[in-house]
């Protein structure tokens, strides 16, 4: 299964926008960044997110096989052009029990003018329902 989510970001203190997330990821949370964060070009954005531990509430219903985030610019809640990859294969290495936080870096390009972006993650996960606690 391969799921998308968008969090909305504006660069410079433009405030133009109140794009919210369209949709979340099926096995990771995004801590950072939030949307509608404003952030300034050659500045370094923190990437966050959490991995839900492989069994959750006595339930393995799979796990996520790989993440990528791209950096797009947007308008409103329409992700434009693709400008950059942030990375193509994140870390997903998640345990059976605890929550994983996985964090890295990125640097918006110094050369990016002000308005609206949008960082893109996708996540492809294989979500066999596995029941074991029967
Ligand atoms: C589900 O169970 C099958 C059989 O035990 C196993 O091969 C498979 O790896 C499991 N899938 C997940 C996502 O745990
Ligand atoms: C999960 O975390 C526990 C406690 O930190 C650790 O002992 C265990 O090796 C981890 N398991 C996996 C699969 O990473
Ligand atoms: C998702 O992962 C599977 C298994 O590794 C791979 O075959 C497939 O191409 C991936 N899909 C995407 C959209 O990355």
């Amino acid at each position: 299964m391969f799921l998308k989510s968008i969090v909305a970001i504006t660069l410079v203190a433009l405030a133009l926008v109140h794009a919210s997330v369209f949709s979340q990821l099926q096995f990771i949370k995004i801590k950072s960044p939030k949307n509608n964060d404003v952030f300034e070009a050659g500045e370094q954005v923190q990437i966050e997110y959490i991995m839900q531990p492989l069994v959750y509430h006595s339930t393995s219903m799979g796990k996520a096989l790989s993440l990528g985030v791209h950096f797009h610019s947007r308008t409103g809640n329409q992700k434009q052009q693709k400008l950059a990859t942030v990375s193509n294969s994140c870390p997903v290495t998640a345990n059976e029990s605890k929550f994983v936080t996985h964090k890295t870096t990125w640097t918006i390009p110094k050369t990016t003018k002000p308005g609206s972006y949008a960082f893109d993650f996708d996540e492809n996960a294989s979500d066999s329902q596995n029941h074991t606690n029967r």
